[in-house]
């Protein structure tokens, strides 16, 4: 009962505040407009030289979009394009890249 009550604050208290969790659909709108013609529709690298995104953890994603952000990693493409992102953007986007899922098979 107690723990359900703290639940209740801290979800009034996010509610407040503006924070939300991150919103996947949000992701995948923004990333479809930004991200895909380097990083493929659906998270597959479409450019030799960028990284594919699916299924790569979120919280990695998140922190390397902050770093770009920060100026802590950096690269000529990355760091302009995660200059303007919010940590609700980066949330987001890093929980629609996180969602994909891949499917890896041996070469034979
Ligand atoms: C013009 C092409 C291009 C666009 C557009 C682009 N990226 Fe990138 N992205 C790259 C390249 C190239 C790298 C590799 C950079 C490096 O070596 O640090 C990269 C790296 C990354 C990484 C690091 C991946 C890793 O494995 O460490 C993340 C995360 C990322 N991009 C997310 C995004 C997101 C989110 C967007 C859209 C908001 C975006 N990128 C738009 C080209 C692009």
């Amino acid at each position: 009962m107690r723990i359900l009550m703290i639940m209740g604050l801290l979800w009034t208290a996010c509610a407040a505040t503006g924070a939300s969790a991150a919103d996947i659909s949000a992701g995948k709108a923004r990333a479809g407009s930004a991200c895909a013609v380097c990083h493929g529709v659906l998270g597959l690298s479409t450019l030799p030289n960028a990284p594919s995104l699916a299924g790569q953890p979120e919280i990695y994603l998140a922190e390397q979009l902050k770093n770009y952000r920060s100026g802590k990693r950096t690269h000529e493409v990355m760091s302009v394009i995660a200059k303007p992102l919010s940590d609700q953007d980066i949330d987001n986007l890093a929980a629609w890249y996180a969602s994909l899922q891949i499917e890896v098979r041996e070469a034979r």
